[in-house]
């Protein structure tokens, strides 16, 4: 199974990536985390990218294709995998097509998330992660303990630097303009369904889950 997930920032892509890889076995693949990592341990690539994620703009393609194209030839996503947050501009869904023809592996189907804006500036406002192991609160959902300790591995729970509400405007913006085009382009393939994420976490991945036996049967 090779799947797309599709949304705005914050409509619930990697919350919903982490259920399906649990159940499916299959990798989750963020190319957000991908280069957030790449920022944390400052490497050459992550010195480049710093100040385009925190401005909340698009990193070139050809970077982000060269990304997806080492990823996908690890040897676990040979069952298939999950793409959270790629692709996310024509180019990129094009590259890969390209990617995945020459590994004969064509079959691609894609799941909007769609969360109003207005819901989405409320939720990543609120959002908080761990600086050491990534895991995700919530103001309004799980909020993080009074003394700002990530109870998993002790690291500091901080604000992602593009949270800030003038950032996420800034990254709908880009998605209207930049992402939204997908949607057009995956209809026309007819490989392309809708869920509501304005629903509770375990709701939203019940309708997942429905999709996901459609298409396997
Ligand atoms: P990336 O990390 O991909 O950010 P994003 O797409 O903006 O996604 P988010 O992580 O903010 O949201 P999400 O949809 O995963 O929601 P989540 O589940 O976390 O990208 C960051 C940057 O990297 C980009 O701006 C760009 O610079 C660069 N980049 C990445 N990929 C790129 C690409 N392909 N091309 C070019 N540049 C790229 O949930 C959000 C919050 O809501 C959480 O706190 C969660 O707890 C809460 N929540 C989730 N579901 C629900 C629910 N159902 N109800 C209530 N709250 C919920």
């Amino acid at each position: 199974m090779n799947l797309i997930l599709l949304g705005a920032p914050g409509a619930g892509k990697g919350t919903q990536a982490k259920r399906i890889m649990e159940k499916y076995n299959i990798p989750q693949i963020s190319t957000g985390d991908i280069l957030r990592n790449e920022v944390q341990e400052k490497s050459e690539l992550g010195l480049k990218v710093k100040n385009i994620l925190d401005r909340g703009e698009l990193v070139p393609d050809n970077i982000i294709l060269e990304i997806i194209r080492k990823r996908l030839n690890q040897p676990d996503c040979q069952k298939g995998f999950i793409l959270d947050g790629f692709p996310r501009t024509i180019p990129q869904a094009e590259g890969l097509e390209k990617i995945l023809s020459e590994k004969d592996r064509k079959h691609l189907r894609i799941i909007e998330i769609y969360v109003p804006e207005e819901t989405i500036v409320r939720r990543l406002s609120s959002r908080r992660i761990c600086a050491n192991c990534g895991k995700d609160y919530n103001l309004m959902l799980n909020p993080p303990p009074p003394d700002g300790r990530c109870p998993v591995c002790g690291g500091k729970i901080i604000q992602r630097e593009d949270d800030q509400e003038k950032t996420i405007r800034k990254r709908l913006k880009v998605f209207r303009e930049q992402t939204e085009p997908l949607i057009e382009y995956y209809k026309d393939k007819g490989i392309f369904y809708r869920v509501d994420g304005q629903q509770d976490v375990q709701e939203v991945f019940k309708e997942i889950e429905n999709i996901i036996s459609k298409v396997e049967e």
